[in-house]
């Protein structure tokens, strides 16, 4: 009994030494994961997110129907729900972190969520400071106007008095850009909070047009009389999540979910629900 014991403390003894000899002489290189984690879902163990067990999406809740607050102060939308998906496949929980949309972009720069998730164009400027998924919608600016505007085209744009946009989006980049890159410049562009902002300004004839994307566009003439959306589009772009830069892991994890989402129907059928077929 004791002699057993004694092999046994040996034995372990020298699996400790084997285990740590392989720790200290072994470096990075030898204790690479046999799976990578570029597996995705299957290897949610290894994903290092912000807060342990929880997938962090920065957002800008105030963009129908991709994401917006409900009455009880939750969130729902596309984004919410395909991000939901999304993380139970990573093993993890979705929280919803709602705040400014240039906050909600800056906070996976920094690190402070794990993605963004808000309707969020991939541009190449914003590509230098985070990582996009692959595509997941496309988006087009349009140009909402008053019934009756003269505004009657994109060309007519120029014309404007004032263009509003939401702050920090593609609409209020490309608009408020020079004559030269065809802008409007600055000073015929007022950025707004949020898009329903602008809207609302438009109403009040403060303003004589708003450039903002297609969907929560058609959201915002639905809920307010006497508006219309120029057939003319003003840019197409690409929807993906962002995720920090060289934050691979996290980004092949991502891919692979909304990839498994996509082919089994789950994400169209978000899509469905949200949006009618015209
Ligand atoms: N697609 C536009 C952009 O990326 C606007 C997105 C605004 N999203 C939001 N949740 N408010 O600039």
């Amino acid at each position: 009994m004791k002699k057993f014991t004694k092999i046994l403390a040996l034995a372990l003894a020298v699996c400790l030494c084997m285990g740590l000899l392989a720790g200290c002489t072994g470096g990075k290189d030898p204790v690479e994961p046999t799976a990578p984690a570029s597996n995705g879902g299957d290897d949610a163990a290894a994903l290092k997110t912000v807060e342990t067990g929880k997938l962090h999406m920065s957002t800008n809740a105030a963009f129908p129907p991709y994401e917006m607050t409900t009455d009880d102060g939750g969130f729902e939308g596309i984004d919410v729900e395909v991000a939901t998906a999304i993380a139970k496949k990573l093993g993890l929980e979705l929280v919803v972190d709602d705040m400014g949309f240039d906050a909600a972009l800056t906070a996976v720069q920094t690190g402070k969520s794990d993605i963004a998730m808000a309707g969020i164009t991939v541009t190449d400027e914003r590509k230098e400071v985070m990582d996009f998924s692959d595509s997941y919608a496309t988006g087009i600016q349009v140009v909402i106007v008053k019934e009756g505007s003269p505004i009657e085209t994109v060309d007519d744009l120029a014309n404007a008095q004032m263009i509003g946009c939401q702050k920090a989006t593609t609409g209020y980049i490309y608009c408020s850009d020079t004559p030269e890159n065809g802008g409007y410049g600055e000073d015929h562009v007022t950025a707004y909070e949020t898009g329903a902002l602008a809207v609302m300004a438009l109403v009040n004839g403060q303003i004589d047009a708003v450039v903002i994307d297609n969907e929560p566009a058609k959201s915002y003439v639905a809920a307010n009389e006497g508006l219309k959306i120029l057939d003319t589009e003003f840019a197409v772009e690409d929807y993906a999540i962002a995720v920090g830069k060289g934050n691979t892991q996290l980004l092949d994890a991502v891919n692979k979910a909304m990839a498994e989402l996509k082919a089994d129907g789950t994400f169209q059928d978000i899509v469905d629900k949200y949006i009618k077929a015209e």
